[in-house]
C-alpha cells in the first residue's frame, strides 16, 4: 500500500475536517518518521509540540507497558499513584501549591478552568487577539480566530478581546466585572509571537488589582518547549490557573488544569468531571517525560537548538525576523510564501509548519541535536534561496 493508496482510503474514511493529510506515516523513531512509500523526514513538528522526546523513546515505552500490565484505567471513583504523583510533580515544577485536574487534552484544560473561572461569580473573560485555546464550544469562545468561530455562534459569551501585548489595552479593559484575563506566554498558533518581556507581569499587577484571575495557557509553551518547565517562569508571575496538554505526555493524550492557590478549590465536588482524565497510563507517561526532560538535560538542549536554529536562519535575506524560545521557533518570511516553504521542506525530507502565510513554525522534539538542526538549517536555507519572488 502506497501513501496515495492510503490516502484514498482517508479521504473515503476520515471525516474532512482536517483536509488531504500530507502523508501518510507508518513509523517513527527518535526525531524521524517515515512514510508509507519508505521515505524518511526529519520531524521540526513533532506532533506539534507534542512529541517532546521524539517517536519511540524507551522511557514512554516502558512507563506505559508496564502501568498498563499493572493497572490500565479505572474510574474516578478511584484514585491512582501515578495520578497522585503527577499532580504533586506538576505543582513542583510550577513551583506553589495548588490542585490539578487532569484531562484528555488541551482544549479539555482550558474547558475546566474556564468553569473554574465561573465560580468566582464573575463572567467576563478578557482574552488575547490571536489567540488559540481549542476547538470545543467553550475554549473556542476564548479563540479569536473568526473563521474558526463563525459558523458555530452562539458561543459563550462575556469575551472582551484586547491586542496582544498591549498593557494599555489590558489596563482599560479589566475591571471588577473580569472573572479571569487568559493569555498564551508566547502565542503559538498565531505564529510564535511573543509579547513585551513586562506583559505577564503587568498582567498580573492588573488582575491583582481587580480580583481577577490569571489564567496563563501554556498548553503548547509548558513542559520544556521553551527551554523551561513554563514559558511564564521566567516572568516570576504566579498564576492563578496554568493549563497544558500537547508535550505533557509526549504523544500519550494527556492535559492539565493546573490551579494555584485558592484557584484550587473553585470546582468542587460535582462541577466537573471526566471518564479518562488522570488514567493512570496517561498518568505514568507524564511522569516518564518529566523524568527523562529532567535526566536527559533537556531544557537546556530546547535552549541551545532553538538558538541555533534562530541564529542559523536569522541572517537570509527572506527571513525578517526570528522569534520565540527553546525549541518553540517561529520564522518570519519577508513574503507571504510560508506555505511554499513548507511543501518544499516536505519534499525535502523535514517536516515543519505554515504557522500564518508569512509565519514558519518549528517545535520539534526536545531530544533533537545540534547536529539535526545544522543540516535542517542548511536545507531550509537551499529552500529559501530556491524561491522565485
Ligand atoms: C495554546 C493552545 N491552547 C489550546 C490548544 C488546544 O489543544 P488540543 O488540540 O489538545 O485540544 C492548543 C492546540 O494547538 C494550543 O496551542
Amino acid at each position: 500500500m502506497t501513501v496515495t493508496d492510503w490516502t484514498s482510503r482517508y479521504q473515503r474514511a476520515v471525516m474532512n475536517t482536517f483536509g488531504t493529510p500530507q502523508r501518510v506515516l507508518v513509523r517513527g523513531e527518535g526525531a524521524y518518521v517515515w512514510d508509507a512509500d519508505g521515505k524518511r523526514y526529519l520531524d521540526l513538528l513533532g506532533g506539534i509540540a507534542v512529541n517532546a522526546l521524539g517517536h519511540g523513546h524507551p522511557a514512554i515505552l516502558a512507563a506505559v507497558s508496564t502501568q498498563l500490565a499493572t493497572l490500565g484505567h479505572i474510574s474516578n471513583f478511584f484514585a491512582s499513584e501515578p495520578q497522585i504523583e503527577l499532580a504533586e510533580r506538576l505543582l513542583s515544577i510550577v513551583g506553589h501549591d495548588g490542585r490539578v485536574f487532569f484531562t484528555n487534552s488541551g482544549t479539555e484544560a482550558n474547558e475546566a478552568a474556564f468553569k473554574a473561572t465561573r465560580r468566582t461569580g464573575r463572567t467576563r473573560i478578557v482574552v488575547a487577539e490571536g489567540s488559540f485555546h481549542g476547538r470545543t464550544m467553550g475554549s473556542l469562545a476564548l479563540t479569536s480566530k473568526e473563521s474558526y468561530r463563525a459558523p458555530f455562534e452562539p458561543l459563550p459569551g462575556d469575551v472582551t478581546w484586547v491586542p496582544y501585548g498591549d498593557t494599555a489595552a489590558l489596563d482599560a479593559a479589566v475591571d471588577e466585572s473580569v472573572a479571569a484575563v487568559l493569555l498564551e506566554p508566547i502565542q503559538g498558533e498565531a505564529g510564535v509571537v511573543v509579547p513585551p518581556a513586562d506583559y505577564l507581569r503587568a498582567a498580573r499587577d492588573i488582575t491583582n488589582r481587580h480580583g481577577s484571575l490569571l489564567w496563563l495557557d501554556e498548553v503548547q509553551t509548558g513542559i520544556g518547549r521553551t527551554g523551561a518547565w513554563f514559558a511564564h517562569a521566567k516572568s516570576g508571575v504566579v498564576p492563578d490557573l496554568v493549563t497544558v496538554a500537547k508535550g505533557l505526555g509526549g504523544g500519550i493524550p494527556i492535559g492539565a488544569c493546573i490551579a494555584l492557590g485558592d484557584a484550587g478549590t473553585l470546582l468542587q465536588p460535582g462541577n466537573h468531571g471526566t471518564t479518562f482524565g488522570g488514567n493512570p497510563v496517561a498518568t505514568a507517561a507524564a511522569l516518564a517525560v518529566i523524568d527523562t526532560i529532567e535526566r536527559d538535560g533537556l531544557l537546556d538542549n530546547a535552549l541551545k537548538v532553538g538558538d541555533f536554529f534562530r541564529g542559523g536562519l536569522a541572517d537570509h535575506p527572506l527571513v525578517a525576523d526570528t522569534t520565540g524560545r527553546g525549541l518553540l521557533v517561529g520564522i518570519v518570511l519577508t513574503a507571504p510564501v510560508a506555505a511554499d516553504v513548507q511543501k518544499a521542506a516536505l519534499d525535502a525530507g523535514l517536516i515543519i509548519n505554515n504557522a500564518t502565510p508569512d509565519r514558519v513554525r518549528l517545535a520539534p522534539p526536545l531530544i533533537l541535536t545540534v547536529e539535526q538542526a545544522a543540516d535542517a538549517v542548511t536545507t531550509l536555507r537551499s529552500i529559501l534561496d530556491g524561491l522565485k519572488l
